[in-house]
């Protein structure tokens, strides 16, 4: 259909966005190549599905899907809040960490801010800030990781944000305590600094780790998820921890019913089943060694990861389409990583253990068949 010069534009911020590219989904896969098992190790997901305990309180739920949910959420917040020893007031839930991010995105940065944050960090961020015309100064990683001493030197007076993901998505890298106490040093107070800890479980109890949350200050916003370590990243519902000036502002602008009423109480039930997080993060290490021994025995460059994910080096961005697709011919969907400025990089999930054994043959099979070629 032919749009009439009188149709409604957009603002050029949006008309220029290069959108937010999601992992193909298993359907997606399926379809198109004709399979009937795909292996989803793409997305950062948690490969048991979601706790027994999550999905019974989900199913509860439901009987009362046609009510509103608990706009105050709070059942959940008071759980969070009496773990944490934080106030009630100190706690957010959003739809995803993404919903909260948005919102602190929409409450805290107008027409002359600017946002910092690193290359080849989670580009949901930097599509965020992209959305709403912000300007954004993005450092280049080294060594795979955050410069937080060019980052540090990045600020400007216009500065009003600092993203940073620990660990981060897609590397896997840690920003260690005196780095981050470091940087922190150098962040002027009225700059908000969000702590993206999307992976933080999957840490455990790594000394060096600096948990943000613990050394509570004015000017740091702590995120985390129940997408990843909790197994619900289908129901979109997360959490932050901060100052109750800055919750107060985000919960005048977040939307009143998010996250609904299902994902509120699958999230309750999550929370506190701990058996099904520490098989989880068990499983996690285990899947970790296992891709290492056999990448390393393959010679496949990768970066040691503080998340439930590995990054390869392939060297090429040829290579990154190459071992993508037929990967994904073999019905294994990776995450190529040209959309986070790393082209010659691919991010594998760790899956169960048949998932990382048949990964792992698979890839063998792809370089025996890349030196004929
Ligand atoms: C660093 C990071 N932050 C946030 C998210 C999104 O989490 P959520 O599902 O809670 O929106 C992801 C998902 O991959 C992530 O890697």
């Amino acid at each position: 259909m032919m749009l009439t010069s009188s149709f409604p534009c957009v603002a050029e911020h949006i008309a220029r966005l290069t959108p937010y590219q999601p992992g193909k989904t298993s359907e997606e896969v399926k379809r198109e190549f004709g399979l009937e098992r795909v292996i989803k190790l793409a997305c950062n997901e948690n490969p048991f599905g979601p706790s027994p305990m999550a999905k019974a309180a989900a199913m509860q739920a439901l009987q009362e899907a046609h009510y509103y949910p608990d706009s105050a959420g709070y059942a959940l917040r008071r759980a969070l809040s009496q773990n944490y020893r934080v106030k009630f007031e100190n706690i957010i839930i959003g739809a995803g960490s993404e919903g909260i991010l948005a919102s602190i995105v929409r409450a805290y940065l107008n027409g002359n801010d600017e946002a910092l944050t690193s290359d080849g960090t989670f580009i949901g961020f930097t599509v965020l800030i992209r959305s709403q015309g912000i300007p954004l100064r993005c450092v280049p990683l080294r060594n795979y990781a955050y410069d937080l001493v060019a980052m540090a030197r990045a600020i400007t007076p216009r500065t009003k944000l600092i993203y940073l993901a620990n660990p981060n998505n897609p590397t896997g890298t840690l920003i260690d305590r005196a780095a981050f106490e470091d940087f922190y040093s150098k962040v002027p107070g009225h700059i908000l600094l969000i702590m993206d800890e999307a992976y933080h479980e999957f840490v455990g109890s790594e000394p060096a780790y600096p948990d943000s949350q613990l050394y509570r200050h004015d000017n740091v916003f702590t995120l985390r998820t129940f997408s990843k370590a909790y197994g619900l990243a289908g129901l979109r519902i997360g959490y932050g921890i901060a100052h109750e000036t800055i919750i107060e502002q985000l919960l005048k602008i977040k939307l009143p019913f998010e996250p609904n009423h299902i994902a509120q109480a699958a999230a309750l039930a999550a929370f506190a089943d701990r058996e099904f997080v520490k098989r989880t993060i068990a499983s996690n290490v285990k899947g970790l060694e296992t891709l290492y021994d056999g990448l390393a025995r393959l010679g496949m460059v990768h970066v040691r990861s503080f998340g439930n994910f590995v990054m390869i080096d392939l060297g090429s961005s040829k290579r990154v389409q190459w071992f993508s697709r037929r990967l994904l011919e073999r019905g294994i969907i990776i995450r190529p990583l040209a959309a986070f400025g790393l082209p010659d990089c691919l991010r594998i999930t760790v899956g169960l253990p048949e998932e990382n054994e048949l990964l792992l043959s698979e890839l063998a099979n792809l370089l025996k068949q890349e030196s004929v070629v």
